[in-house]
C-alpha cells in the first residue's frame, strides 16, 4: 500500500531517494517524504504526489547526505496532509512504515502516559516513539526494535535511522514485504525491485521477522534473537528498461503491449512438443477431488476464468473466491483440497493469510503469481509463474492476461493427466493457446476503431457490461477495468439475468456493452441486446460473427477468432483497450487513479 526506501552508498542520498521514491508512486501516491542523517536527523515531507516534495526540497532542501530513506504512502490511518506524511517520530529516530499497525491506539496511549507527544494522526508514529521508548531503555538498537515489534500487531515493514548513528539504516518485515539490493559499495532497501532496479538487480528478499543492519561496509541480516545468518543475493529477472513506458504515454498502454510477447513465452516455459508440460511438485491431477481459486479483484476474476476452463475440460468441481470473504467463510477442506492462488504481486494480504490458513488446514496449494520471491510464491507448496515482467500500472492488464493463459494450460495439463482429453485434442487446444499470441496482435490492430467507440461512450455516467457464461467473465473484468480508471460506475451482468431485476435501470443513459466471445450462446444474447435496444440503449457488441449481430447493434467491434473457450483472453485486450481510451479522454490519471495502490499489502 505505501512504498518504502532506503540508500547507504556515495551517491547523492536524497537525490536517489527521490528518483526510487517515483518509481515506487504506484504503490501509493497521497504523499511523500525524505529523512536523512546529516550530523542530526532531519527530514522534509509533503502531502500530494512526489513532485509536491520535489518542489519542497528545492525550497527547502535538505543537507547532503550518504544516506536517507523515502516513503511515498497510500493513506490509511490519518488524513492527507503533511503531518500525517512518513517519516516518522523524533530526535532520537525516524522510520518509514509500510503496513497497519492494528494496535495501535493502545501503543499510543501507553506511550502517551510515558509522556510522549504525538504529532500525528498515524499508526506508524506509534511504532516510531516505541522504537525509541526501547532504545532508551536497552540501549541496543537489534534488541529494542526487536522488542518493540514484539508489541506491534498488524503488517509492518520498517526502516528506521538513529541519531546517533551516520549512515546507519535498521529494517524488519512482518507480512509487507522488504527487499535489499546490492550495488557497488552501495545498498538499497525497498518494498519493490523497480525502486532500485536502474542501479543494480542484485537483491535478496527479507523474510519474517529478519531484523537487517545496513552501513557503508555492508548489510548484516540478525534473527529476532540475535542470530546472525547468511542469505544468498539473487539476480533479477528483468531490467530497468522493462519498467520505462518504452514510448508509450502510460505504463498501462505499454503493458498491453507487452501481451503478445508473454503468450509465447508462457507457451514455450509450459509446453513441450504441442503439449503443456507442467512440474507441479506433489500436487497430484488424479488425486486431486476439488479446486477452490483464491485471489482480490482481476486476480480473482482470473480465478472465475480458471473455474470455467478447468471445470470444462478435468471435470473437477472448482469454486473461485474473492480472499476476503474465502478467508473469514470457514471453507471445508477435504481430502484432494487444492487451493490457487492468484496474484500479480504475490504480497495481497487477504490472499497470503487465506494461503496460510489453508496450509495450516492441511490443503495442498499451488501459487500462480509474477513476482519472483514474494510471499505467496514463496509459501504455496508449488508455484507457476506468469513471467508477465514488472507491470507498473495501478489496472492489471498483461498480468491477468497471462493468468489466464496459464490457467488455462494448467487445466489442460490436467485434463490429460486424468484421460478426460485424447493427446490430439490436447494438441489442438494448445496450439490454438500458442495463437493467442496472432489473435491478440489483431485485437491491438483494432484499437483505432476501439478509440472511436470510446469517443461514443467516454461521457457516460453509467455503463452496462453483459454476457453469458465465458462473456460474463470477460465482462466482469471489462466493468473493473473501466470502473478503476475512468471513474464510470459500470455493472457486469449475465445477460440472462437482466430480465430480473436491472433492466429496470436501462435508459437511453446507460449505454450496453454486450459480449459474443462464446458463440455457442450468440442467439440468447442477441435476444438481451434487442431488449435493452427497444429500453433506448445505445448498444455496443464485440463479436466475431459480425453478420448475426450488425442489425441489432448500434456499434460493432470485430473480437478476433479463437476458442469460445479462449475468448476471454482476446476480449480482455479489446476491452482494457476501451478503458484506457474512455479514461484518457475523461482526463483520468491512467496509471495512478484516485484512491488506489498497485499492492494491497493490508486488509
Ligand atoms: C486490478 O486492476 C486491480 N489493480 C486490483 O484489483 C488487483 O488485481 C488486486 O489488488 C489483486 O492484486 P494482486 O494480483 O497483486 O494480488
Amino acid at each position: 500500500m505505501c512504498g518504502i526506501i532506503g540508500y547507504i552508498g556515495e551517491r547523492d542520498a536524497v537525490g536517489v531517494a527521490v528518483d526510487a521514491l517515483e518509481r515506487l508512486s504506484y504503490r501509493g501516491y497521497d504523499s511523500a517524504g525524505i529523512a536523512t542523517w546529516a550530523g542530526a536527523l532531519t527530514s522534509r515531507k509533503a502531502a500530494g504526489k512526489i513532485d509536491a516534495l520535489k518542489k519542497l526540497l528545492s525550497d527547502s532542501p535538505l543537507p547532503a547526505s550518504k544516506s536517507a530513506i523515502g516513503h511515498t504512502r497510500w493513506a490509511t490511518h490519518g488524513a492527507v496532509n503533511d503531518k500525517n506524511s512518513h517519516p516518522h517520530g523524533n530526535e532520537n529516530v525516524l522510520i518509514v512504515h509500510n503496513g497497519i499497525i492494528e494496535n495501535y491506539l493502545l501503543l499510543k496511549a501507553r506511550l502517551t502516559a510515558l509522556g510522549y507527544n504525538f504529532t500525528s494522526d498515524t499508526d506508524s508514529e506509534a511504532a516510531a516513539l516505541l522504537i525509541d521508548y526501547e532504545y532508551k531503555r536497552c540501549g541496543d538498537k537489534h534488541t529494542a526494535i526487536a522488542a518493540a515489534c514484539e508489541s506491534l500487531r498488524g503488517s509492518y515493514a520498517i526502516l528506521a535511522m538513529f541519531a546517533d548513528s551516520p549512515d546507519e539504516i535498521w529494517c524488519i518485515r512482518h507480512e509487507s514485504p522488504l527487499l535489499i539490493g546490492f550495488g557497488d559499495d552501495e545498498y538499497f532497501i525497498s518494498s519493490d525491485i523497480p525502486a532500485f532496479l536502474s542501479y543494480t538487480n542484485r537483491y535478496f528478499r527479507l523474510s519474517e521477522g529478519e531484523i537487517a543492519k545496513i552501513t557503508k561496509s555492508g548489510v548484516e541480516v540478525f534473527l529476532t534473537n540475535g542470530e546472525k545468518i547468511e542469505k544468498s543475493v539473487e539476480v533479477a529477472a528483468f531490467n530497468a528498461e522493462d519498467a520505462k513506458k518504452c514510448g508509450f504515454n502510460h505504463f498501462m498502454r505499454k503493458e498491453i503491449s507487452d501481451e503478445p510477447e508473454i503468450i509465447s513465452k508462457l507457451t514455450k516455459i509450459y509446453g513441450k512438443d504441442g503439449l503443456p508440460s507442467l512440474s507441479l511438485d506433489n500436487i497430484s491431477a488424479e488425486n486431486t477431488s476439488h479446486i477452490s481459486i483464491v485471489g482480490c479483484g482481476t486476480a480473482y476474476h482470473a480465478g472465475l476464468y480458471g473455474k470455467t476452463v478447468i471445470e470444462g475440460l478435468t471435470g473437477i468441481r472448482c469454486d473461485a473466491c474473492v480472499a476476503s470473504e474465502f478467508r473469514y467463510s470457514n471453507p471445508v477442506i477435504d481430502e484432494g483440497e487444492l487451493v490457487i492462488f492468484i496474484s500479480q504481486s504475490g504480497e495481497t494480504a487477504d490472499t497470503l493469510s487465506s494461503l496460510r490458513m489453508v496450509k495450516s488446514m492441511g490443503a495442498k496449494s499451488l501459487g500462480i503469481v509474477n513476482t519472483v520471491g514474494s510471499s505467496i510464491a514463496s509459501e504455496a507448496d508449488s508455484t507457476l509463474y506468469i513471467h508477465a515482467g514488472v507491470e507498473i500500472a495501478v489496472a492489471s492488464t498483461k498480468a491477468y492476461v497471462a493468468q489466464c493463459v496459464l490457467l488455462a494450460i494448467f487445466a489442460l495439463d490436467f485434463a490429460i493427466k486424468r484421460g478426460k482429453i485424447t493427446k490430439n485434442e490436447a494438441k489442438s487446444l494448445f496450439t490454438e493457446i500458442e495463437n493467442l499470441k496472432s489473435v491478440i496482435e489483431s485485437a491491438v490492430e483494432l484499437e483505432e476503431n476501439i478509440e472511436l467507440v470510446a469517443k461514443e461512450l467516454f461521457p457516460s455516467d453509467n455503463l452496462f457490461f453483459i454476457g453469458r457464461r465465458y462473456d460474463y467473465i470477460a465482462a466482469i473484468e471489462g466493468s473493473l477495468k473501466l470502473k478503476e480508471i475512468s471513474y464510470i460506475h459500470s455493472e457486469a451482468y449475465a445477460a440472462g439475468e437482466l430480465k430480473h431485476g436491472t433492466i429496470s435501470l436501462v435508459t437511453d443513459k446507460t449505454p450496453v456493452i454486450a459480449l459474443f466471445g462464446d458463440e455457442e450462446l450468440l442467439e440468447k444474447t442477441v435476444s438481451n441486446l434487442k431488449e435493452v435496444s427497444a429500453r433506448g440503449a445505445k448498444t455496443v457488441a464485440i463479436a466475431s460473427s459480425l453478420e448475426k449481430i450488425a442489425e441489432v447493434a448500434d456499434i460493432v467491434i470485430n473480437l478476433p477468432k479463437t476458442n469460445p473457450m479462449l475468448s476471454p483472453i482476446p476480449m480482455a485486450v479489446i476491452l482494457q483497450l476501451l478503458a484506457y481510451h474512455i479514461a484518457n479522454m475523461r482526463g483520468c490519471d491512467i496509471d495512478q487513479p484516485r484512491n488506489l495502490a498497485k499492492s494491497v499489502t493490508v486488509e
